[in-house]
């Protein structure tokens, strides 16, 4: 069955609960190259990314899990985690963190169910392949934003092939840890992670759709 790119957009959803058959190579590879047509600013394609399955994976979920029960200095962002706390996005994340945890039935104020279900992103949500995203240093805001459309195009050319997908902000802590693992220069940054495989549909977690905003609270239109 052939998507459009409206039921694609439709479709896709943040999945963090996945079933641990594993993605073939090839397949990987396809939706790599297809996303990699993303634009970027003057065409630098600022973006690299590891890509871990198997023994690789396992690896880095064992490293990373035993280190954050360490109180290490790296469970703070290495660069540009400084936006302020404030409305209307407080309340958005609260609405998503609610509804998010009401599914995992997990109480309010449980911190160490908080701190496991925090320890899944590190798991990738049990996906079999996973993929670190990074960037040079020295580059700016502008790549930033280059860097999500590949993220997201990955995204959507996953889900049009039936896989399933969830962008993790999470992999920028416990950096060292990663970078280590992985060999990643000291002259990038890790930007964020992704889980990659099919969803188990059995799980509460992946009832879950986030609301969206109206057009009119977002769009201005001027000269129509
Ligand atoms: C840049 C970025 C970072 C994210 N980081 C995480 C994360 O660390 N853990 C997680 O469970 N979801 C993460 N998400 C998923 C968002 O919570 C999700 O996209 C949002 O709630 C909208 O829901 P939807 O993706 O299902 O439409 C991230 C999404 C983006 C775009």
């Amino acid at each position: 069955m052939t998507l459009s790119v409206d039921e694609v957009l439709e479709r896709r959803r943040s999945i963090r609960a996945f079933r641990p058959d594993p993605v073939p190579r090839e397949l990987v590879e396809e939706i790599l190259r297809v996303a990699a047509r993303a634009p970027s600013g003057t065409n630098i394609q600022p973006w690299k990314l590891h890509v871990v399955a198997g023994e690789a994976r396992a690896e880095l979920e064992r490293e990373v899990l035993a280190h954050r029960e360490t109180d290490p200095h790296d469970v703070e962002a290495e660069f540009g985690r400084t936006a302020k706390r404030k409305e209307p996005y407080t309340s958005r994340m609260r609405k998503l963190g609610k509804e998010m945890y009401t599914l995992l039935g997990i109480p309010k104020g449980d911190q160490e169910a908080n701190w496991r279900q925090w320890g899944r992103n590190f798991q990738f949500f049990g996906a079999p392949v996973g993929l670190i995203l990074t960037i040079d240093k020295d580059l700016d805001a502008m790549s930033y934003l280059d860097t999500g459309m590949f993220v997201f195009a990955i995204m959507l050319a996953a889900k049009a092939r039936g896989l399933d997908t969830c962008a993790q902000g999470a992999w920028n802590n416990y950096w060292s840890v990663t970078r280590r693992v992985l060999q990643v220069p000291d002259d990038r940054y890790i930007v964020c992670g992704l889980s990659l495989g099919w969803a188990d549909e059995d799980d509460p977690v992946n009832t879950l759709v986030s609301e969206r905003e109206p057009l009119e609270s977002f769009a201005t239109f001027h000269g129509f």
